[in-house]
């Protein structure tokens, strides 16, 4: 395309414009515009939006330059059977990857690539995961045939100009292609949700750093500097780098006296990140301040002091909000009154957005996600389950000072918890860092309402990071053992479970705002100034070790949420065999030996162990 012209910000870097012209080629678009990540260029976008039908611009007085979109009901989520790691050999890709040869899948991907933006323009979006300039962020450039991308790339990263200036024209990118997979004929009308779900593939190869998605323009499957690059793509790059890309929200947790200590937090997806990042201070904890640097991905390197400094890579939250509410989460609540895009919620008589949780009376009318009318006793839901709000963090109220500072924060705990209704505890912290990473190696997690239907009723889950660690699982955990080896004073581990519940279904710990009871607990620890009993899963407080002050708790619920019972923890242990037995070769020694020390640990404790009892 000798005649290329490009609207929108300037750029002299060769191999930026390379790529460009080669993709337009290949794509064949209409026009390409270069974002500048303006308000003009933002507003312009949504305007457009607004008239093709895409965006309904919602009650200018109830939710200023807020916007709802309504996406094909056949593309409402991360299609985890649809995403592919495409390392030369497959062993690399691991068992827990989908996995094709790279030549195999580009062959597909030119194909479907070929010709697919016609009638519709390209944008270029350049971004920066992390503050700008960061030693810890890194660059990357989404080509999307997508406007809807463009405008939550805004809010979900540092967007335009200000990250062209930093790639300069020698930088270096991860090149992350996307499009919708729907070509325009000449007269051709568009729809409102352009998207091709039988022909998607979310393809990534971790030896060129570079992304391919074709056919999805929802969430995690097109927003690709969110799971794509900040982490199939940079797990890859910490591991030759020796840094770590972790699905992790940050919290800061400041003391009356005025201490800060900054823990991460590792949930599978839809099992309370964003609700622990945003936590608010229950009854009893007056003085207590909680700050958020982050909902959802961590981006983790060693610092010159030998600590470990976190930044978030995003700059916005991709929420989940059915369950949202005063209640439940405020300062979530607070940060989506203006500016916001709402994709799958229902509509409100007088233009706002409502989902399930958001009251207690839900409104008489909606107009649920699909469009259609939608009353109380019509027995559909009016939000789909997975339905989101992109709002940015300086929205936020509880919003850290530091979230934007480039040398990130210094993590003192990784916390790591699932979702388990029997024989996990609240809390327990592990012995030293090989075992902590056995522990989250082996976290599991039973499925949400959220999830697809084909998911087992519990999956392991390691880390968190089973549908988002670019390479084999098993090389990812010697990565994590390895890290542990290079810090001179590393991060204390710790695993905890909200989600105990009793034989009628109901949850036996609180949890919200009160999870700073254990959160206060997990602090001392790390400041050498609570106890912790030796117990066969680790150290743990008894009753006393908790702060209690304003919560009418009874003690016998707690010993109950406490117990291991040593029947199933023995099977629990056989089932971590059959997790490894998928990883032979790889699977890192230490494993073995812990599983084995977790073993005759049982062996030697009661039927049921309840160190939480006071006479301990
Ligand atoms: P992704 O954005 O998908 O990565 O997930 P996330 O971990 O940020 O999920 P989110 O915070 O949106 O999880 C929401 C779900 O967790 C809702 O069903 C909440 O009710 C539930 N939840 C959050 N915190 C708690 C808690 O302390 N106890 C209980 N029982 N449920 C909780
Ligand atoms: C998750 O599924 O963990 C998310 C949402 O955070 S998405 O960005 O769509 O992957
Ligand atoms: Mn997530």
């Amino acid at each position: 395309m000798k005649d290329m012209q490009i609207s929108g910000a300037k750029t002299n870097n060769k191999n930026l414009l390379k790529w460009i012209e080669t993709i337009a080629h290949l794509s064949k678009p209409d026009s390409i515009h270069l974002c500048d990540g303006s308000q003009e260029e933002y507003d312009d976008l949504c305007n457009q939006m607004v008239e093709s039908g895409t965006f309904i611009r919602l009650n200018e007085q109830k939710r200023p330059n807020s916007f709802l979109c309504l996406s094909d009901p056949k593309d409402v989520a991360r299609m985890e059977s649809r995403t592919f790691v495409c390392p030369t050999n497959k062993s690399d890709a691991g068992p827990t990857n989908n996995w094709m040869h790279p030549d195999e899948m580009k062959e597909k991907l030119h194909a479907l690539f070929d010709g697919c933006m016609r009638g519709r323009p390209m944008y270029v979006i350049p971004f920066s995961m992390g503050p700008l300039g960061s030693p810890i962020a890194h660059i990357g450039i989404e080509i999307t045939d997508s406007p809807y991308v463009v405008v939550n790339m805004r809010i979900m990263t540092r967007m335009g100009q200000a990250a062209l200036d930093v790639l300069g024209d020698k930088g270096t990118f991860v090149r992350c292609l996307h499009s919708v997979g729907a070509p325009l004929e000449p007269n051709q009308k568009d729809v409102p949700w352009p998207c091709d779900p039988e022909n998607t593939y979310i393809s990534h190869f971790p030896e060129e750093r570079s992304i391919y998605s074709f056919g999805s323009g929802y969430g995690g499957n097109a927003l690709l500097g969110k799971k794509c690059f900040a982490l199939r793509i940079a797990s890859v790059m910490a591991r030759d780098e020796g840094w770590l890309a972790e699905h992790m929200l940050i919290v800061g947790v400041e003391s009356p006296e005025g201490e800060k200590t900054y823990v991460t937090g590792a949930f599978p997806s839809a099992c309370g990140k964003t609700n622990f990042a945003m936590l608010v201070p229950p009854k009893g904890f007056e003085g207590w301040k909680i700050t958020t640097v982050g909902d959802d991905i961590a981006w983790i390197k060693p610092g010159p002091d030998g600590t470990l400094r976190a930044i978030n890579p995003e700059a916005g939250f991709f929420g989940v909000a059915p369950g949202t509410s005063m209640d439940s989460n405020p300062n979530a609540m607070l940060s989506l009154t203006k500016n916001c895009i709402f994709t799958n919620v229902a509509l409100t008589d007088d233009g706002d957005v409502w989902w399930e949780g958001m009251t207690d009376e839900p409104p008489a009318h909606l107009i649920d996600w699909t469009g259609q009318d939608w009353t109380p006793d019509c027995g559909r839901p009016a939000a789909h389950p997975n339905a989101r709000f992109t709002a940015p963090i300086a929205q936020c109220p509880s919003f850290d000072p530091a979230w934007d500072d480039p040398e990130g924060v210094p993590v003192d705990a990784f916390i790591f918890g699932g979702r388990m209704s029997r024989n996990v505890p609240l809390v327990f912290q592990a012995f030293n860092w090989a075992h902590g990473v056995y522990l989250a190696a082996t976290m599991g997690s039973e499925a949400t309402a959220a999830a697809e239907d084909a998911l087992p009723p519990m999956r392991r889950d390691p880390m968190a990071m089973l549908p988002f660690c670019g390479y084999n699982m098993a090389a990812y955990w010697n990565h994590w053992l390895n890290m542990g080896r290079l810090l001179s004073n590393h991060p204390r581990i710790f695993r905890v479970n909200w989600f105990r519940k009793d034989e009628k279904g109901k949850f036996l710990w609180p949890g919200f705002g009160e999870n700073m009871r254990v959160l206060k607990w997990i602090v001392d620890r790390v400041r050498g100034r609570s106890h912790g009993v030796e117990s066969p899963l680790g150290y743990m407080p008894r009753h006393k070790d908790i702060h209690w002050e304003g919560l009418d708790y009874d003690p016998e619920i707690f010993y109950e949420i406490m117990a291991i019972d040593r029947d199933e923890s023995v099977t629990e242990a056989r089932s971590h065999e059959e997790l490894f037995d998928k990883f032979f070769d790889r699977l890192p020694k230490e494993f073995i030996h812990h599983r084995e020390l977790f073993k005759s640990r049982l062996w030697r404790s009661p039927e049921v162990w309840e160190l939480a009892r006071p006479d301990f």
